[in-house]
């Protein structure tokens, strides 16, 4: 079994990490798989969430995905997650999970800052009184990566691995 993540501004990777360590398995970056025989392995991927998209998902369909582990920074509703399964073509009976990353302005370059400001600033205008958190990361930044996040996750892969 290998994790393989897309990250892009470093909080998915240390989720990768801190799962790897949990596991005692290797994670590798996507951009790296290339480098890995990982056609007979099992693979938890983790992939960052850009505009309900998560992002390398389709380097690894075509291996054998234990379960998909998508980081955003919106809240989890029951809503929320359906469209991303929708969204990103994911199979009913695969394992899907959603976890809260974070945001750092300082890492994020050209049109993604761009991007992001622009659905910040509309994030707070529709949520006056909701979310307080969330609202100041997408000001200022901040991050919600907690080791906790992952504890359904071991759950389900220890379970399933019998
Ligand atoms: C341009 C842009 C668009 C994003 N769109 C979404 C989104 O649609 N839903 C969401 O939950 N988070 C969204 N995010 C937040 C990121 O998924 C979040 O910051 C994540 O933790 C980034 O992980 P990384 O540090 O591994 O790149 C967006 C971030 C950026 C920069």
């Amino acid at each position: 079994m290998k994790i393989i993540y897309c990250s892009n501004t470093g909080f998915t990777k240390q989720y990768a990490i801190m799962l790897a360590n949990k596991l005692g398995i290797e994670s590798i970056d996507v951009k790296d798989i290339k480098k890995y025989d990982i056609k007979d392995e099992e693979i938890i991927f983790l992939g960052w969430i850009f505009a309900g998209i998560i992002m390398g998902l389709n380097k690894v369909r075509k291996y054998k995905l234990k379960c998909v582990i998508s980081v955003g920074i919106l809240k989890l509703t029951d809503e929320y997650k359906n469209e991303l399964i929708k969204s990103n073509n994911i199979e009913r009976d695969k394992s899907f999970f959603y976890i809260q990353g974070g945001i750092d302005y300082k890492e994020l370059k050209g049109i993604k800052k761009i991007l992001l400001k622009a659905v910040a600033s509309n994030i707070i205008k529709e949520n006056k009184n909701e979310n307080e958190g969330i609202i100041n990361i997408l000001k200022n930044g901040g991050s919600l990566v907690k080791e906790e996040n992952l504890n359904d996750i071991i759950e389900y892969i220890n379970k399933n691995n019998a």
